[in-house]
Formats: structure tokens, C-alpha cells, sequence
């Protein structure tokens, strides 16, 4: 009995491994950065609505369930759309009013809208009693959403559905050019250099932002005279650095290997960092 169950359960076994998993947005990794780096800059009345909004089994920690709304997709279907931005192909810029639409064209549905949305009902949060909206699901999908609006190639071409049709080798393994910016960048610069863990990593960054980085912070965090969210600055971002970096001299079949992983990791670094700075100021201006 055993030895017959032997080879199906193999061959699941296999297929899993030789099968890429569906991405949408920073992988666990990434999402989990943004998460870390910005409850760290919370003010004391943000963390504290935090808090009051996780649920219990998130022990009052964020980045946990940073990649909640990938685990949701399918239970959700609304919400696959809200992860990304198609923009026309070859222009490297970006419009609310043109571009920010589902495939079917309505409008508001893509990532940028879903930053729009989530933050304005968070912003009922402690107002009245009676909300109509579930403000525990608002929280998750605004913390990933600000993390996927930074991944380059969620606000990429359409035709090539932000480099999801094409085809590369990341060293000897193949994959997507959208896999490569979600996950391999990150999965290698921890194999590299942070022991293979993710919180030798963010402790990185994290000194960058209080170092190096911290003349240009402020700049990172502002958004315009009364507004809480700004998600048309972090696209536009987005969309630039895909075509100057992550589109930039990749081909169908091409193997990207070190010169395009050392490249490449400085902007996958910055994104992180802006990621988690930006998440953090946004929950700042919502709770006050
Ligand atoms: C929060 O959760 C993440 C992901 O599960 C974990 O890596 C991190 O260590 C946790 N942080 C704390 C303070 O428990
Ligand atoms: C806004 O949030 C609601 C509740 O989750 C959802 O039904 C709706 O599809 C969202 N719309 C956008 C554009 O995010
Ligand atoms: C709100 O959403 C969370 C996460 O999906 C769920 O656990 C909780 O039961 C929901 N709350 C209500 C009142 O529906
Ligand atoms: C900002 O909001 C305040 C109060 O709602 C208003 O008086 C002021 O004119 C607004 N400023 C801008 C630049 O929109
Ligand atoms: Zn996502």
C-alpha cells in the first residue's frame, strides 16, 4: 500500500519544485521588508491602531501577514487586479486617468486606486461606530498594495503583462523577468551576503535609511497639501526604473547573471526602503 502511494506523491513532489509559483508583487521576502521596516517608524497612535487591527494571531506583528493579499487572490477574485498597472508599451510613463483600469477597462481598478480606496477607509477608522468596511482586510491590502507599487514591473507594459511573458534564466534556473524582480534579486542578495536570512537584511536597510539615505527621506515621504496616500508619484517611480533597469537589455531567452544581479540589487534596495518609509508615513497621516 505504501510503495504504491510512493510514486504519485513523487511526482507531486516534482512538480511543485519544477513548477514557478504564480507571482504578484515582491515575493514573501519583500512584502515582509516593507512590512518590518515601516511598523519600526510608526507613531504611537498608528502602532497603536495597528495593533487594535490585526488580528490576534498576528501577535501584533505587521510584516507576518504582509502577503496576505496574495493568499487571498483566489478567494477573493476581485482583487487580483489590484496589484499591478498595465501601462502602453514602450512609452516608460504613467497616467491615473489612462491606465489605472482593470482588463475589462473599468476605472480605479489597479493598484494605485487600490491604495486610493483602502486608505479612505481606513480614514473612518475610530469615527463611528458602525463602519461598513472590514478596516482588519483595509490594513493588509493597503501594507501589501504599497509594497507591490514599488516593485518595478507592477507598473509595467501591457503586452508583456510586466514581464510575466518573458522568458529568461536567472543563472542556470529558468523563470519570468517579472519572477526575477519579485524574488530572485532578494533570494540571491540574501544567499550572498545575509547568511541566507531575511533579518540580517532588513537590519541593513534599515541602517541605510537612518544613514546614508536619511538626507533624501523626508523627500521619500512627503505627499502633496492634504493628501494622506500617494500612489501616482510611487508609479510613475516604478515605471521609470523598469524601463532604465529591469527591461533594460533583456531579451527573450536572455540569462541574467552577475552583471545584472550587482546592477540591479542598489534599485531592488532603494524600492525596499521606500516601500517601508513610504508605508509607514501613509499610516502616520491615516491615524494621525
Ligand atoms: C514578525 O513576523 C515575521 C514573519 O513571520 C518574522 O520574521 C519576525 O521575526 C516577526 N517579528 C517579531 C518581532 O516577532
Ligand atoms: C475597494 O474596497 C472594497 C472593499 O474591499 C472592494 O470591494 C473594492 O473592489 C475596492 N476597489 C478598489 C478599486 O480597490
Ligand atoms: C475582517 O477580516 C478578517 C480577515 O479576513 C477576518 O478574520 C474577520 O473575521 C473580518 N471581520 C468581520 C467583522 O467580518
Ligand atoms: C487643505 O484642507 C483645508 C481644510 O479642509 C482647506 O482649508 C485648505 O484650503 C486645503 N488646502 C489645499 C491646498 O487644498
Ligand atoms: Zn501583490
Amino acid at each position: 500500500m505504501a510503495a504504491a502511494a510512493t510514486p504519485p506523491l513523487l511526482l507531486l513532489l516534482l512538480l511543485a519544485v519544477a513548477l514557478p509559483a504564480p507571482s504578484h508583487g515582491w515575493g514573501v521576502d519583500g512584502h515582509l521588508m516593507v512590512c518590518q521596516i515601516a511598523q519600526g517608524r510608526l507613531s504611537g497612535a498608528a502602532a497603536a491602531a495597528v495593533r487594535d487591527l490585526l488580528p490576534s494571531y498576528a501577535r501584533s506583528n505587521l510584516s507576518s501577514l504582509c502577503s496576505w493579499a496574495d493568499d487571498v487572490k483566489f478567494r477573493y477574485p476581485w482583487s487580483s487586479a489590484l496589484h499591478y498597472i498595465d501601462t502602453p508599451d514602450g512609452l516608460c510613463a504613467y497616467s491615473y486617468d489612462r491606465d489605472c483600469k482593470d482588463e475589462d477597462g473599468v476605472k480605479g481598478r489597479c493598484v494605485a486606486g487600490a491604495i486610493n480606496n483602502y486608505t479612505s477607509q481606513l480614514l473612518t477608522y475610530g469615527r463611528s461606530s458602525a463602519t461598513q468596511y472590514n478596516l482588519t482586510q483595509a490594513l493588509l491590502f493597503l501594507s501589501h498594495f504599497i509594497g507591490d507599487i514599488h516593485q518595478p514591473l507592477h507598473v509595467g507594459f501591457t503586452s508583456d503583462r510586466g514581464g510575466n511573458t518573458i522568458d529568461v534564466h536567472w543563472y542556470r534556473r529558468k523563470t519570468v523577468l517579472h519572477h526575477v524582480w519579485d524574488a530572485n534579486i532578494i533570494q540571491t542578495a540574501e544567499d550572498d551576503f545575509y547568511g541566507d536570512g531575511v533579518a540580517d537584511y532588513i537590519d541593513t536597510l534599515t541602517k541605510t535609511i537612518t544613514g546614508e539615505w536619511s538626507e533624501q527621506v523626508p523627500s521619500w515621504e512627503e505627499c502633496g497639501k492634504n493628501q494622506t496616500a500617494c500612489p501616482d508619484i510611487y508609479a510613475s517611480e516604478s515605471i521609470t526604473a523598469a524601463c532604465d533597469w529591469a527591461y533594460k537589455g533583456v531579451d527573450e531567452d536572455s540569462t541574467l547573471e552577475d552583471a545584472y544581479f550587482s546592477s540591479r540589487l542598489p534599485v531592488v534596495n532603494l524600492r525596499l526602503a521606500q516601500g517601508g518609509v513610504r508605508l509607514a508615513a501613509t499610516l502616520n497621516r491615516i491615524f494621525g
